[in-house]
């Protein structure tokens, strides 16, 4: 199979998994990325059975408009039962490396307010240690060069991602060579620089649970 192809089973099997679930006044949480996009189109058959979505991009909120799936302002919602999301990375303890797609803050907000996260990701993100892909961390503009000098003293390299503005105006930096063993504090530490909006470690809230497209089939691992 191709990466497409195992990212469009994992996105059905996440869809498979909530449709027992769903509710009339039901609003739903949707990433980012190729993956959360599988899971758009897939959901976007079963659009009568449930209210609508909020939307932790500009992107993904097109897309769910464009099959006529009502989006929200997170501001009006006051839970999430579920959100669905894909990922750069995951641990054994389904904690995450996110923003590959530039949404991680946004991301973060929306998976705070879920009751349930669920991760869908193709096998090839499954590693031991985080951090072989580059960590994205989202800056304030006038901070980049003094947060990536602090990133400096943390051990990594940082890269800034040229001609990309987040959809909150604000920049990415790429940390690279970072062997992320403990993601909880590295999550903390950098979220404490002055500048940072946030970073793509999802570990304080890591997923619940983690949907795995294989060869053989879908792997399901759970917190
Ligand atoms: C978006 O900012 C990211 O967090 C995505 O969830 C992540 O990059 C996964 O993207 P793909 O589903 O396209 O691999």
């Amino acid at each position: 199979m191709t990466q497409d192809e195992l990212k469009k089973a994992t996105a059905e099997a996440a869809l498979k998994r909530i449709l027992p679930h769903l509710e009339d006044n039901m609003i739903i949480g949707i990433g980012t990325g190729s993956t959360a996009n599988f899971f758009i189109d897939a959901l976007a058959a079963h659009k009568a059975k449930f209210d609508g979505c909020v939307a932790s991009s500009q992107a993904s909120a097109d897309r769910l408009k464009g099959h006529g799936i009502q989006v929200y302002d997170l501001n009006s919602v006051s839970s999430l039962r579920f959100y669905i999301d894909g990922a750069d990375e995951a641990n054994e303890h389904l904690h995450l490396i996110k923003g590959g797609g530039a949404a991680l803050t946004r991301e973060k907000i929306v998976a705070a307010v879920a009751k349930e996260f669920i991760c869908i990701a193709d096998g090839s993100k499954k590693v031991d240690v985080l951090g072989q892909f580059p960590l994205p961390v989202e800056v304030i503009p006038m901070a980049r060069s003094h947060v990536a000098r602090e990133l400096v003293k943390l051990g990594g390299d940082p890269a800034y991602r040229e001609g990309v503005v987040t959809d909150n105006g604000n920049v990415i930096l790429d940390v690279w060579n970072m062997q992320i063993v403990d993601p909880m504090t590295m999550e903390q530490k950098i979220n404490q620089i002055t500048g940072v909006v946030t970073n793509g470690l999802f570990a304080q809230r890591p997923a619940n649970v983690l949907l795995l497209g294989m060869e053989g089939g879908v792997k399901t691992i759970t917190a």
